[in-house]
């Protein structure tokens, strides 16, 4: 996948691009990221790249023609590659799994990095831009939201993250057999006890299968009480009765869990890798 990101800070990129799975997956050919700065296609001579609004009010905006020509620029090279362009803005679509498993596939991403008060709407509807927002408050400009989804992207690029399954037993991969998006379950490492806290007995029981009814039912269960909102349309979210395993926790959030804890018997858990709906 190639990656062609237009920003007016592309020094903020560089830290990130080499660091971590970002630069993992530069290394292994699976994405090439390429930043082009704005403020290079600015057709005047002190190098502007906004204005201010038509109408008055507070802030600048960005003005259409370095935006414009900086996205053909860019696109010009490995032309043949058709780019899903993205313009990172909190008037965007929220950023969910199953979109960043549809970008993941795609072979090109443009993505453009608004600032100040915003950008020209006439070259938002020229470009015809997937508005994108990663959540509901405002930054300062789109390059944390273009980070976000670079990183998100490229550790789904195969053989990326080392382990074919991690990705798909991530938060939100993870889906029910009645298809729920589902958070991941609790993991743990050694020492056995910590802190006066030991680990589940059932992970060191050695029995695979009541491991995995054990991590499908804590999955089922933490989504029950930290996201109800996944679990809607979804039997799961009823109370069934679970088996006790939590011998880590304090006496009182035992008790809690066993109360409400998820069966190992209800929904067992698919990997899903699929983009959906996006
Ligand atoms: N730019 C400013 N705020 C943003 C947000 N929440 N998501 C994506 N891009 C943004």
């Amino acid at each position: 996948m190639r990656i062609d990101v237009l920003t007016i800070f592309p020094d903020l990129f560089t830290g990130f691009l080499s660091t971590s799975i970002p630069a993992i997956a530069i290394e292994q050919g699976r994405i090439s990221c390429h930043t082009h700065d704005i403020r290079a296609y600015a057709a005047n001579k002190h190098r502007k790249v906004d204005d201010r609004p038509f109408g008055g009010g507070p802030g600048m905006v960005m003005m259409c023609q370095p935006i414009f020509d900086a996205v053909k620029a860019a696109e010009s090279q490995d032309s043949e590659l058709r780019a899903v362009r993205v313009l990172l803005t909190p008037q965007g679509e929220r950023l969910t799994q199953p979109r960043v498993e549809w970008l993941a596939q795609q072979p090109r991403l443009t993505l453009l990095c608004g600032h100040y008060e915003g950008i020209d709407e006439r070259v938002i509807e020229e470009l015809k831009p997937l508005e994108i927002s990663i959540g509901d408050y405002v930054l300062s400009g789109g390059e944390l939201g273009a980070m976000v989804l670079i990183d998100a992207v490229a550790r789904l690029q195969p053989g990326v993250l080392g382990h074919e399954e991690s990705a798909a037993e991530d938060s939100f991969s993870v889906r029910s057999t009645d298809g729920a998006h589902l958070l991941d379950c609790p993991h743990y490492t050694r020492p056995r006890e910590w802190n006066g806290r030991e680990v589940p007995d059932i992970l060191l029981s050695g029995d695979h299968a009541a491991v995995d009814r054990w991590r499908d039912a804590q999955r089922i269960e933490r989504t029950r009480e930290r996201r109800p909102d996944l679990l809607q349309n979804s039997p799961l979210a009823e109370a069934q009765p679970l088996p006790a395993a939590n011998n880590n926790k304090p006496a009182a959030q035992v008790a809690r869990a066993n109360r409400s804890h998820a069966s190992g018997e209800v929904g067992g858990l698919l990997g899903q890798t699929a983009p959906e709906g996006a």
